[in-house]
């Protein structure tokens, strides 16, 4: 533990949805490297519930092997796993059972009894949105939901509702039974080191603020790609699509990080304030916006390298004639005195060549251009934040080319985290279910938030719903995805860092 981090206090974690996979994937294995650093309350029990049965030993081996299996720490010590594991525990409950829920009452109160510990209950819902509401009422019915001995804290996992009236309903559903305080929505981009760093980087530097805004920056990208398909998840996703899948929530949360004003102190919701600025001054999209600026894209089946990749439709779980987008990109604008007419555009896709997320702020070129014959360098100013992999900050800019006349080359000064080699890395999961433990909730989705980046995808989700002419462009597995979205971009010298076209003129492709 460093010195500014607390101790959480004790609890017990009731993880609803225990058999499921991100249980033993991400969520036992970054409680399990809290534990290795110390930051696990002094008493704990991880109660996993669900209808699957388990002895509380087989279900200690199942977690067990997940943390064997996905651990990112460098180490596992034996003897700490040993001891870890006995914190586990398991009992078979039918979430939408009401009737099942005493029981779990009575077993929190003896684990209470027993350790002389408040009763503090942090119940994490690892389970489809559409059981959500259930089981917070079902808590609320044995009192399990509010009291006086202790918190009560609610952990979610999205999708958060499909749609903005779907989202609203989900908001009142929870309220119903727990106070916006006590819920917390699990966006796990937050959870990343570099999307949290992007506050440091703005707010503790003195020298990009100034230039943090419409008169020195001429567009923002973010990017997040990934190489892989759907991986068995065809079913859930051909439901949902990019732009809910990633876009709503992920990239639109990354951006408003980007955008938002200072806050006023490091507080949850002196932070959430700004964030929720941004998101409710997204410029609403017209009908021909989206006709023009957003461009929705499925990857069809593709060799890539000697390898053969089926189409999206061949996917298992999605229908032959799906027109879910495995791809989205959108140009929208922020309407507000820093940002007014800088574009920014965010673009997402599954089967793209690489994995990689990053905000990439293009900033203007020089007023007048010295340099003619580099014409290209004056457009070379790009200050790139890479979430993941890799995760660091490169800065690009021009530089002279040693020797005769005054030749511009473009040059890179660049930070990885690697270099921190003695720091661990948290994962998304680890600072985040230590957040929730705190129960600092400024990495968590506000209601207010969640429903206004609704509400900015509404016009998106109602065309592409009611007109049958608004097209899916098929791409390639293993590309930059449909070559329209470089059109986006207009100016023709500051287009996307990969653009799905010319990408092996571009030498410095994929590279912090
Ligand atoms: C999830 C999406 O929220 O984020 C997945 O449902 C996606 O489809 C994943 O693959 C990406 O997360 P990360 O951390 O790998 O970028």
């Amino acid at each position: 533990m460093t010195c500014d981090m607390q101790k959480p206090q004790n609890m017990v974690i009731v993880i609803f949805g225990a058999s499921g996979d991100l249980t033993h994937r991400k969520l036992i294995p970054s409680l399990y490297a809290l534990y290795d650093q110390k930051m696990m309350p002094d008493h704990f029990l991880i109660l996993g519930v669900g209808r699957s049965s388990y002895t509380d030993q087989a279900f200690r081996d199942r977690m067990m092997q997940g943390v064997r299996s996905f651990s990112e720490l460098n180490h596992l010590n034996e003897s700490e796993l040993l001891q870890f594991q006995q914190s586990i525990a398991y009992q078979q409950l039918d979430p939408s059972k009401a009737e099942d829920f005493p029981r779990l009452k009575i077993r929190l109160d003896a684990w209470t009894e027993e350790t002389g510990s408040p009763a503090n209950y942090l119940y994490y819902l690892s389970l489809l949105p559409s059981a959500f509401a259930e089981i917070a009422s079902n808590l609320a019915a044995v009192g399990l939901n509010h009291s006086t001995d202790g918190f009560r804290r609610l952990v979610v996992e999205k999708p958060f509702g499909y749609d903005l009236e779907s989202g609203r309903k989900l908001n009142d559903d929870l309220h119903k039974a727990f106070e916006e305080s006590q819920i917390f929505r699990i966006d796990h981009y937050l959870g990343k080191e570099t999307v949290q760093n992007l506050l440091v980087m703005r707010f503790s530097n003195g020298i990009f603020e100034p230039l943090w805004n419409r008169n020195y920056i001429h567009h923002v990208e973010i990017t997040s790609a990934e190489s892989i398909g759907v991986e068995g998840r065809g079913g859930y996703y051909d439901g949902s699509g990019a732009l809910r899948d990633m876009l709503q929530n992920h990239l639109l949360q990354v951006a408003s990080f980007v955008a938002m004003e200072p806050p006023s102190s490091m507080d949850a919701d002196a932070i959430r304030n700004e964030t929720l600025k941004v998101l409710q001054s997204l410029k609403p999209l017209r009908n021909e916006d989206v006709a023009n600026h957003v461009i929705r894209g499925q990857y069809v089946g593709a060799h890539v390298r000697g390898n053969w990749l089926p189409g999206y439709r061949e996917e298992e779980g999605v229908p032959s004639d799906s027109r879910t987008e495995t791809y989205v990109a959108l140009k929208f604008f922020i309407d507000n005195w820093r940002w007014g007419g800088v574009p920014f555009y965010i673009r997402t896709g599954k089967r793209l060549p690489t994995r990689v997320t990053e905000v990439v702020i293009h900033f203007k070129p020089t007023p007048h251009t010295l340099f003619q014959r580099d014409h290209v360098c004056q457009h070379c100013n790009t200050l790139i934040i890479r979430i993941q992999p890799d995760e660091g900050i490169l800065m690009r800019f021009g530089m002279k080319q040693p020797g005769a006349g005054f030749h511009v080359k473009p040059v890179h000064m660049d930070f990885h985290y690697t270099e921190l080699s003695d720091q661990h890395l948290p994962s998304a999961y680890e600072r985040l279910l230590y957040d929730a433990m705190l129960g600092d909730s400024t990495l968590y989705a506000r209601a207010d938030a969640v429903e206004a980046a609704w509400q900015f995808v509404a016009p998106i989700q109602h065309m592409w719903k009611t007109d049958p002419g608004q097209k899916i462009h098929g791409y390639p597995a293993g590309t930059w995805g449909p070559e329209h979205a470089d059109g986006l971009i207009e100016d023709s010298c500051m287009g996307w860092r990969y653009p799905c076209k010319n990408l092996a003129d571009d030498g410095d492709y994929c590279e912090l």
